[in-house]
């Protein structure tokens, strides 16, 4: 039996254009062969849609996007424009609207790409970043500018509700891994929301008795990442902690063109989004060398989350395979295009030994 899905497809600016593309033939290959039927519904939103249009999608881009089962996106942003035009125009609104409040951001060291550490010991840990509020608020304002006193103010909101499901998934995670959570605080220094933090995620992680809860403060918490990443399983954090962390966690283990993301509404009621955690690149991009690996990945988290595991676990090994194999860009020290790296996963597809156990 076909199984088939609407996907709204959002390549977006500078790379994503490229990525994107490359991480749905790797997509529609799998899909033949695991009886799938992906029904891509590309948008054209984005930066050049900004410069014509005036804002980053139509008013009704959301109820255009909430027919769709999952959305697919590249990347924004936009030498040319402000990058809160382009953060706040689409990628926040989706992640709000559509209640997507966990960000998980899988950080895995790769066979075939080299950690920037001294030490070979694998990385396998998962960042539940808060993805709805706490530091990414609208709430303050700007005022005097350009005088002397002028001045900003910017309110960081928790809530009760928001940090306990957030929690909630966290630990569920951690409970069907090696059950240790780490929880990202700055309760020393921000006296408010961060002990409100803590004691939520206390009380949440006490209902889970098989998971360990430590909470570190994120300096130091930065600083372990680098150190000793490998003691590290899943890491809950706010919506700025998490976002460093992850960028941080890509860092450590060969490159920010690796690593995926997934902008889940665990509840399913609106459409989850899919898309790398790195940015537009302009500085790479129409040069035909980005990394899709972070693209693919999330093709692959996708794929899980639309009940697809076999396809998702067949798309995993083959990339991985691909990297294994030397045929990584050169971000992760290879010399392959992103046309070369998409054939070389093409061929791991066919090649790769994918129905033994994970
Ligand atoms: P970036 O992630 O676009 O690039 C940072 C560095 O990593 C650059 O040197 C870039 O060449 C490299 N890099 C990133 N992805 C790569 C890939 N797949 N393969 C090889 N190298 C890769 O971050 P940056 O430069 O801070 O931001 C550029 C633009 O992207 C900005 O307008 C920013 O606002 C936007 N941005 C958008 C995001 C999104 O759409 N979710 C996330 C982060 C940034
Ligand atoms: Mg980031």
């Amino acid at each position: 039996m076909t199984s088939s899905h609407s996907i709204a497809v959002i390549a977006g600016d500078g790379i994503g254009q490229e990525v994107v593309p490359a991480a749905i033939e790797c997509l529609e290959k799998i899909a033949g062969i695991h009886g799938l039927d992906f029904d891509f519904v590309p948008f054209d939103w984005g930066s050049e849609y900004y410069l014509r249009h005036g804002r980053m999608m139509p008013v009704d881009g959301l109820n255009q996007l909430a027919r769709h089962e999952a959305i697919f996106l590249g990347a924004v942003g936009s030498p040319d424009i402000p990058d809160a035009e382009t953060l706040w125009g689409l990628l926040i609104p989706i992640r709000r609207e559509f209640q997507q409040y966990i960000n998980l951001r899988p950080v895995k060291t790769l066979d075939g790409v080299a950690s920037p550490l001294a030490s070979n010991e694998p990385i396998d840990l998962l960042i539940v970043r808060e993805n709805n509020e706490g530091e990414y608020s609208e709430i303050g304002g700007r005022m005097f500018r350009g005088l002397p006193q002028e001045s900003a103010v910017q309110e960081t909101v928790f809530t009760r509700m928001g940090i306990a499901r957030a929690a909630h998934y966290a630990a569920r995670l951690a409970s069907s891994r090696r059950g240790k959570l780490t929880s990202a605080t700055k309760s020393n220094g921000i006296i408010h929301t961060m002990p409100f933090w803590d004691e939520v995620v206390a009380e949440t992680v006490a209902e889970y008795p098989d998971v360990v809860l430590s909470s570190e403060l994120v300096d130091a918490l930065a600083a372990h990442v680098v150190l000793k990443p490998w003691t590290l399983d899943v890491i809950v954090a706010s919506n700025l902690f998490g976002d460093i962390l992850s960028d941080l966690g890509s860092a450590v283990t060969g490159s920010i063109g690796l690593a995926p993301s997934a902008n889940l509404n665990p509840e399913r009621r609106f459409p989850s989004l899919f898309e790398p955690v790195h940015g537009s690149a302009p500085d790479i991009a129409g040069k035909g060398i980005a990394n899709p690996v972070g693209q693919i990945w999330s093709g692959v988290m996708m794929l899980d989350h639309l009940g697809h595991p076999d396809a998702a676990r067949h798309l995993q090994l083959a990339f991985e395979a691909a990297l294994r194999n030397g045929a990584g860009t050169r971000d992760v020290g290879g010399t392959a295009s992103t046309a070369e790296f998409i054939k070389a996963v093409l061929e791991a597809i066919d090649t790769v030994p994918h129905d033994g156990p994970a």
